[in-house]
């Protein structure tokens, strides 16, 4: 109780979907006061767009719904993250295998599949966006805002 609780929302290039999840649970813990309570960060297992602002499809699918992501810039995990953060939130199984490599066995824990905080979906992965259509990007937005819900349902709980 009284504690701080941080979140790390993790996808392959940190452009499209952990911006977006970074995004979305952002407003939702805005929209509910607990922005002092709650930390949170995205970050990319992989290094190509590290600087980065995330991908205007992306950007243009979040404003689209009152959402802003312009400040949100791209970086990658790094071993560091996994003592910092409570919750390390991967879209895929890719992602999620590389952080659990990357991971020492006493912080796997703090892994998650990112969906299985939705009770909508019955996906196990955010499909990457990157090479598809405009759709994907309404997609992903869709079920980030999903288990954006239920993750922020249960930190409350911890809260
Ligand atoms: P994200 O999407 O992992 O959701 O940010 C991708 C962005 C870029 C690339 C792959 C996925 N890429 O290969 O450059």
């Amino acid at each position: 109780m009284g504690q701080k609780v941080s979140v790390l929302f993790v996808c392959l290039g940190n452009i499209c979907r952990s911006p977006t999840a970074h995004a979305v649970f952002r407003q939702l813990v805005k929209a509910e006061g607990l922005q002092d309570k709650i930390e949170i960060d995205s970050a990319g297992t992989g290094a190509w767009h590290v600087g980065n602002p995330p991908d205007k499809r992306a950007t243009q699918v979040a404003e689209g719904k009152g959402i802003q992501m312009r400040d949100l810039r791209a970086r990658q995990v790094d071993f560091g993250d996994f003592y910092q953060y409570d919750y390390i939130l991967a879209m895929d199984h890719s992602n999620y295998s590389n952080l659990y490599e990357m991971a020492l066995p006493e912080h796997r824990e703090k892994l998650h599949m990112f969906l299985t905080f939705s009770d909508e979906f019955q996906e196990t992965e955010v499909p990457d966006p990157y090479y598809g259509g405009p759709e994907g990007f309404d997609y992903v937005f869709d079920m980030v805002g999903s288990a954006s819900r239920g993750l922020l349902e249960e930190i409350k709980q911890k809260l």
